[in-house]
């Protein structure tokens, strides 16, 4: 697909622009422009007394799956709809660009993937997307179980300090954060943070970067671009003084990995052998396999960029995961159950990610109910005609260059016309094919359409299930989290059971990049207990409350 695009440009913009001037008309004809479209007009209190993506949502039910969202000036075009998602991310990609996102995420990635022009893009995906091999993913897992491992040990001497059955209680947002950082930092350069266990200025210089991001994506006048910003600002400056850190880290780990380059592990690279390999990492795939030679300033843009998209994201599902089955306990008890009998009290491993299917459709739920992040921002390049059909809404809309475009996963995610009790947390649904008659151009939910995947994604659901996007630009780590999350649940659930410290109402929802709580995810965590020892507890609460 890249080759093609590269070689026919010139011919493609050509027939582009017929294309597009006779879909404009055919449009003008029918009436169907984005000033057709339903308005809803955002009024500044929606804006910022929650969410933006909760207000999208009610707007969606109101009017439609395509409509147009104004405040003051400024417009955009938010569409809730698989069909349409579908064209915009994958049948029509490169009639779209990350607009204000690759604004926003420049100063920090750089040329690197998410932002990247699509010449830099087309280039360095071809290079990196092949460091994601299955036989790497494999090698990654003894990461991910070390790391859980750790993190779980941490609690288990926290626990050695209380009295009795008595819990600890822990922000375990926090604690996955910490997980997440230190596995991305091992699996994708070599290098270990351990945070876990303590905190460093490398360390308060990632969080730092990540806070800004957020703060970028959620502010509205761009007041950083100003010429002195930096450097009469104090965050602006605390902002730039994080990325010296890191920059200068990612730096050093390039130079090492140049330095160390030897033709013996190139060899093991190449016949994929990661299981002899001292550094599996995708830094060491990127200098070795893709020669010394490659740009230093690009392969730092490359991993801060993983950094960024595969530390925070990965999470925050697990935070949701844990939120949702401090909920349903019966759920929690199923899920240890299946743990019990496919891994006991030992480790996880590749063939018992496999086996453990609950724990996986616990983590692909989670994903469902709180995407990260809750919506994908595209702007158009050129003109571009979206498909009608849905939702009664016959014809599509045109829409003209450089319109800015969110596509409402959460909206996706959560549309009543796609699942059924869509904000109950179901695992189970994903076992269940399924098709809408009375949707036009919808595929429905079919597993046999990607055979052989572990988790459900955007083929199965053709778009109504889409947490890493879908088409040319999706991501390229989703494996690597999944398996992740799935390994990190399984550990914590083998060992505890897990309750939240107040009530479901006091985790506050606050979202930037990703949907994250306020104030952290405060669980009271105890050791765990057979099922009878669990019955005792049970009549224990009982007598205590008087019943
Ligand atoms: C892109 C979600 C973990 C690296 C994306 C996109 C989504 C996403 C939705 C598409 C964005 C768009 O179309 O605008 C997630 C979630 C994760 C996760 C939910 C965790 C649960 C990771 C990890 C890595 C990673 C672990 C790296 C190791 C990337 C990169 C892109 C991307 C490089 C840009 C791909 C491109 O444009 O070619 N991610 N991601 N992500 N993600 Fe992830």
């Amino acid at each position: 697909i890249l080759c093609q695009s590269a070689s026919t440009e010139k011919p493609k913009s050509r027939r582009n622009l017929l294309d597009n001037a006779s879909n404009l008309l055919t449009n003008l004809l029918s009436g169907s422009s984005i000033g057709s479209m339903p308005v809803a007009e955002g009024a500044v209190s929606d804006l910022f007394s929650r969410p933006l993506f909760l207000s999208l949502y009610d707007w969606f039910l109101e009017h439609g799956a395509v409509y147009k969202l104004a405040f003051g000036p400024k417009a955009f075009v938010v569409v809730s709809d698989p069909i349409v998602t579908k064209h915009i991310l994958k049948e029509n990609a490169f009639a779209y660009d990350k607009g204000v996102l690759a604004d926003i995420l420049e100063p920090i990635m750089g040329k690197g993937l998410i932002p990247a022009d699509l010449g830099t893009w087309k280039q360095r995906r071809r290079v990196i997307a092949p460091g994601f091999h299955s036989l790497y993913l494999e090698a990654m897992t003894k990461i991910f179980t070390d790391c859980a491992e750790k993190t779980i040990l941490k609690f288990e001497k926290l626990l050695e300090g209380v009295h009795g059955l008595n819990p600890i209680e822990l922000d375990l947002e926090a604690e996955f954060s910490s997980l997440a950082l230190d596995i991305i930092g091992l699996g994708i350069f070599n290098y270990d943070f351990g945070s876990i266990q303590k905190e460093s200025p490398i360390i308060k210089a990632v969080y730092g970067t990540l806070s800004e991001a957020e703060h970028r994506s959620t502010f509205y006048i761009p007041y950083w671009k100003f010429p002195l910003a930096r450097w009469v600002v104090p965050r602006q400056r605390k902002f730039q003084e994080d990325l010296t850190v890191i920059n200068s880290c990612l730096d050093g780990l390039i130079k090492n990995a140049k330095e160390t380059r030897r033709e013996t592990d190139v060899e093991k690279l190449q016949q994929r052998d990661y299981l002899n390999l001292k550094d599996g990492s995708l830094l060491r795939f990127l200098v070795d396999m893709r020669g010394a030679d490659v740009d230093d300033r690009q392969l730092r843009d490359d991993l801060m960029t993983m950094l960024i998209a595969g530390h925070e994201t990965t999470a925050a599902v697990l935070t949701w995961a844990v939120f949702l089955l401090t909920q349903n306990p019966l759920k929690m008890r199923k899920a240890q159950s299946e743990i019990d009998a496919v891994i006991g009290q030992g480790s996880t491993t590749y063939e018992s990610l496999r086996r453990l299917e609950y724990i996986r459709l616990i983590v692909v739920e989670a994903l469902r109910l709180y995407p990260q992040p809750p919506l994908l921002i595209r702007r158009s390049l050129k003109s571009d005609l979206l498909p009608g059909g849905y939702m009664g809404q016959k014809d599509g809309y045109s829409i003209p260059p450089g319109t800015d475009i969110f596509i409402s996963v959460y909206n996706l995610h959560r549309s009543p016309y796609f699942w059924d009790h869509p904000d109950d947390f179901e695992p189970e649904r994903f076992l269940v094919q399924r098709k809408i008659e009375d949707i036009e151009g919808w595929a429905g939910f079919d597993p046999a359409r990607s055979p052989g995947a572990l988790y459900p994604n955007e083929v199965i659901s053709d778009f109504s299930f889409l947490p890493f996007g879908g088409g040319p630009r999706k991501c390229i780590g989703d494996q690597f989290a999944l398996m992740e999350s799935t390994i990190a649940l399984a550990m914590l659930l083998q060992k505890f059971d897990v309750e939240l410290k107040g009530p479901p109402e006091s985790v506050e929802l606050v979202t930037g990049a990703t949907i994250h709580t306020k104030n952290g995810l405060w669980c009271k965590l105890r050791k765990r207990i057979n099922d009878q020892q669990h019955l005792i507890r049970l009549i224990n609460r009982w007598y205590k409350r008087g019943c």
